[in-house]
């Protein structure tokens, strides 16, 4: 845990709590305001906050912070396994088991700590884990928040096992957005759109887990939400934007070692078949993913990958001509 900020005490802005199960959070804080809430359970990140206090993730009315499911918003971890393509539970097991935190976790770059406030967490396998996957792994996953207020996660699997071994991985991100539903009606003469939708996808392949994952190709315009969406887009440039026009303001999503990018909205009959989801709630999230699925990674003994996310929140006049195809090159 730290934050390297000369003026800034670390020590506020790193701080364990533990929830109602007796499990550890850790809250980070940025200078400005901003905050981070990281559960020790999954590894998951349950709350990000602006520095006006707005929560920025979507977090059902309904979920249950329980061990040992994964509660219903935030950022779970996929791993090893994404969704049902493999014989473990759904979305792998590491978003159901406690990780701990890890005090001097091997060297990220010096980027990677200047300015932040961080916490490292580490998940190793358990005896069961190895019964069901047996591949002998170290997860270190840090979580930052800069002093913007962007949070940064960066999550680094190795092979402590004798032979390779591949998986799948997905930052399962819920972001919260006013309204899903695309619509459009004629004020004063123009057409008033209110709409949240998703930049850079356009004419990419994905895959639709709707329709037994076959292979398509997106047409020419940016993704809008009018039905249930459940897709992995593949070979994605490395930013991202969600537009929410009625909030004015743009999640831009930079990413690296993470080439798929799944969209997922269960909309509403859906919705009422979740029990840990409200039947009216598909209409303030949307998952927009990192990920690597479709060419799951594969390690070599002693070897490392390395998969990073950035979420950033701007004024929604951002588009994506305004985006920076570099992500983690900027100062
Ligand atoms: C998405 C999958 O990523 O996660 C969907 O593409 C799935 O198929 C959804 O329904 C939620 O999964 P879970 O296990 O958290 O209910």
């Amino acid at each position: 845990m730290g934050h390297s900020a000369a003026v800034w005490d670390h020590k506020a802005a790193v701080e364990v709590t533990k929830d109602w199960n007796g499990i550890d959070q850790v809250v980070l804080r940025s200078p400005r305001g901003s905050s981070t809430r990281v559960s020790l359970h999954g590894g998951q990140v349950i709350s990000w906050r602006n520095d006006q206090g707005e929560e920025l993730l979507f977090t059902s009315s309904k979920a249950i912070f329980k061990p040992p499911k994964a509660m219903r918003g935030g950022i779970p971890i996929c791993f090893p396994q994404f969704g049902n393509r493999g014989s473990l539970e759904q979305h792998g097991f590491a978003r159901n088991r406690v990780w701990a935190i890890e005090e001097n976790p091997p060297p990220l770059h010096p980027n990677d700590s200047k300015g932040k406030s961080f916490v490292d967490l580490l998940l190793k396998p358990s005896e069961e884990d190895l019964k069901c996957w047996p591949h002998s792994f170290e997860f270190r996953l840090r979580v930052s928040l800069t002093s913007d207020g962007d949070l940064v996660l960066i999550s680094r699997v190795r092979n402590i096992n004798g032979k390779p071994f591949s998986f799948s991985f997905a930052y399962h991100s819920y972001l919260l957005v006013s309204d899903i539903r695309y619509s459009s009606c004629t004020y004063k003469h123009s057409v008033v759109f209110s709409e949240v939708r998703i930049e850079g996808l356009e004419t990419l392949d994905y895959l639709d887990n709707l329709c037994h994952k076959e292979r398509f190709t997106e047409q020419g315009d940016a993704i809008t939400f009018e039905s249930e969406i459940d897709r992995v887009y593949l070979s994605t440039p490395n930013v991202i934007a969600v537009l929410d026009h009625e909030r004015k303001r743009t999640f831009v999503i930079r990413k690296e070692g993470l080439p798929d990018v799944v969209v997922w909205n269960p909309w509403e009959k859906k919705s009422k078949a979740m029990m840990d989801f409200g039947d009216e709630e598909y209409k303030q999230m949307a998952c927009v993913d990192g990920a690597a699925i479709e060419k799951p990674i594969t390690l070599k003994p002693g070897e490392e990958w390395t998969g990073r996310l950035e979420i950033s929140v701007v004024p929604s006049s951002f588009c994506s001509e305004n985006l920076d195809p570099s992500p983690f090159l900027r100062p």
